[in-house]
């Protein structure tokens, strides 16, 4: 059997996520995670919160809460958004676990002994008033790029330039506002990701399944040179970078850099799990290193594509540097961005949709599906509400929903809640099943290939084909004069239920299991042969009509939704 590892990027602590970043990692990830799992892979599919860093602290001062005590709420909120959406995670860890401590110190620990650590002096701000460093986002100031006056120490949201914060004019504490800065000498421990350049390319030279987006972005990076990157900062609120058995000296009062440790916390949060779960180290440990068995393991990665300069050159740095036999990533699926009705998200004008505001005016399973069927894969994408109208509307109601409603329906009126027996059946119904058996190869194919919008696309055509059938066999008409007939149409278009809701379950898993319960079945079984499947309902087998699947969207809700996400802007 093979083991898939999956992992989704890690959604920041700080505040609920809208629907551009939860199509860009977490629920294709989901989408994936389930369809291998209804294929009979084993699969671990981790995710976790990331708390660490400038954007936890300024979010919990702004609460007005001891950070501690905002991530654990936000974490829980966090969870329980992913169940409502039905992330199916093996687990939902936190970066600010004693594991992550312990593996990222240790990680640390193996860089320096193998040298790709050393401890640098630089200039930093400090501010007199706050009596504190002012690492990243803790400076604002004027963009010198694009003069956007709240550009931010370490970037500037407005043009998207990397920045360090010397670079800002007119720079300002964003604590206090104070502007009473001073540069003063810090050292700080410097990850020398120059020295590990030529193994990173060559690591990357070997991918050559890789998509395109993810390489491109990758060999960018790696064209303008891997620069030696400052690891730790001047915080509390992390692990600590001065340790019991810490091999260097005065790192005290300073914290690793949040995107040190949170690609860890992959490793940290399966051993959250395997402890949770009162297992050994073993258990965790078979995902994650090739002398305990992970070399039989593939591990896929999910993320937006401004992720993946950290993925594919500042993580694998530190597991090469470490000289231990770590799990690589195999493959690294990239999304671009999802934009907003003509402009972008944003969660300062409070534009756009946000994850538990979607949840409050429809069902998760019509957003995901829109999400996933629309998904940023060769562009960026936009959302727009006629589109999002138009795909509950269609794909969702009149073709999934309206199919079962008029068989299970038209069942109830002439047969009862049971299976009919009677009728054999014909050309039509064999065309069909041949028809269905290559659409589901090559369905099978793209969810395979994590091609989501194709898989969206070819899952619909086999929606469409029952339809289609039913339209062309007309069971209505064909009844009057032939009852077993119409039964043996049916029987047929039953038994397409289940096979759709099998097909369905990593698009739309609420729906699937709302079909399962009333087609009074165990369990959904991904089809091995497309005939057989379509003999999993016999005669008899007793059945309960559906409520309403989908309901439509109608133009009044459309145009008022359109006006409470517009924002303040
Ligand atoms: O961009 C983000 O939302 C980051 N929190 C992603 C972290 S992914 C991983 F490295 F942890
Ligand atoms: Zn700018």
């Amino acid at each position: 059997m093979t083991r898939t590892l999956i992992t989704s990027a890690l959604p920041y602590i700080n505040g609920i996520k809208h629907l551009g970043n939860l199509v860009g990692s977490q629920l294709p990830a989901d989408l994936h995670a389930r369809y291998l799992r209804a294929r009979g892979h084993e699969v671990m599919f981790v995710c976790a919160t990331d708390e660490h860093g400038t954007p936890a602290e300024l979010a919990a001062a702004k609460a007005g809460k001891p950070v501690a005590e905002y991530c654990a709420e936000m974490h829980e909120l966090q969870a329980d958004l992913a169940r409502r959406y039905g992330l199916s995670f093996d687990w939902f860890g936190r970066s600010s676990s004693p594991e992550n401590h312990r593996l990222t110190q240790h990680l640390a620990v193996k860089l320096w002994e193998n040298g790709f650590l050393e401890i640098r002096s630089e200039r930093q701000f400090y501010s007199v008033e706050d009596g504190r460093f002012l690492p990243d986002r803790y400076v604002e100031g004027t963009c010198p790029n694009c003069g956007y006056e709240r550009a931010r120490g370490d970037q500037c949201e407005e043009c998207t330039k990397q920045l360090e914060p010397t670079e800002l004019i007119d720079p300002r504490s964003a604590i206090s506002g104070s502007t009473r800065l001073e540069l003063r000498e810090t050292r700080h421990l410097y990850l020398l990701q120059s020295k590990l350049a030529g193994e990173i390319e060559a690591w990357i030279d070997s991918k050559t399944d890789w998509p395109q987006l993810t390489v491109s972005i990758a060999r960018k990076w790696l064209k303008e040179g891997l620069r030696d990157r400052g690891i730790t900062r001047d915080l509390s609120w992390g692990v600590p970078a001065q340790f019991p058995g810490a091999p260097w000296e005065g790192m005290e009062g300073k914290v690793f850099y949040v995107w040190f440790d949170a690609p860890i916390e992959y490793i940290a949060a399966t051993a959250e799990k395997a402890h949770a779960e009162g297992r050994g180290e073993e258990a965790w440990r078979r995902w994650w290193r090739l002398d305990e068995g992970a070399r039989d393991v593939r591990y896929i990665q999910f993320m937006g594509k401004d992720n993946v300069p950290f993925h594919t050159l500042s993580f694998p740095a530190t597991l090469i540097g470490s000289r231990e036999p770590w799990k690589l990533v195999d493959y690294i699926k990239s999304f671009n961005y999802l934009n907003y009705d003509g402009g972008q998200f944003s969660t300062s004008q409070g534009r756009g949709v946000f994850m538990d505001q979607a949840l409050e005016i429809l069902p998760a399973d019509c957003w995901r599906w829109w999400l996933l069927s629309h998904a940023p894969e060769s562009g960026d994408s936009e959302f727009t509400w006629e589109n999002f109208q138009a795909s509950v509307n269609k794909d969702l109601a009149d073709v999934l929903g309206n199919f079962v409603s008029r068989v299970t329906k038209f069942c109830r009126a002439r047969f009862g809640e049971a299976v009919p027996a009677g009728g054999e059946w014909g050309e039509r119904e064999k065309a069909l099943i041949a028809d269905l058996a290559g659409r589901l190869g090559e369905y099978e194919a793209l969810m395979d290939a994590m091609e989501v919008r194709k898989s969206a696309a070819a899952l619909r055509a086999i929606w469409a084909a029952g339809n289609e059938y039913l339209q062309e066999a007309a069971p209505w008409a064909v009844f009057k004069q032939d009852p077993d007939g119409a039964a043996a149409i049916i029987r047929f278009a039953l038994n397409l239920i289940p096979f759709y809701a099998a097909l369905s379950a990593p698009f739309i898993p609420f729906t699937a299991e709302r079909l399962r319960v009333d087609m009074g079945i165990e369990q959904l079984e991904w089809p091995q042969d497309v005939e057989a499947a379509l003999r999993l309902l016999e005669p008899g087998h007793r059945f309960t009509v559906p409520d309403i699947l989908f309901r439509k969207i109608s133009d009044e809700e459309r145009t008022e939704w359109q006006a409470r996400f517009a924002g303040r802007g």
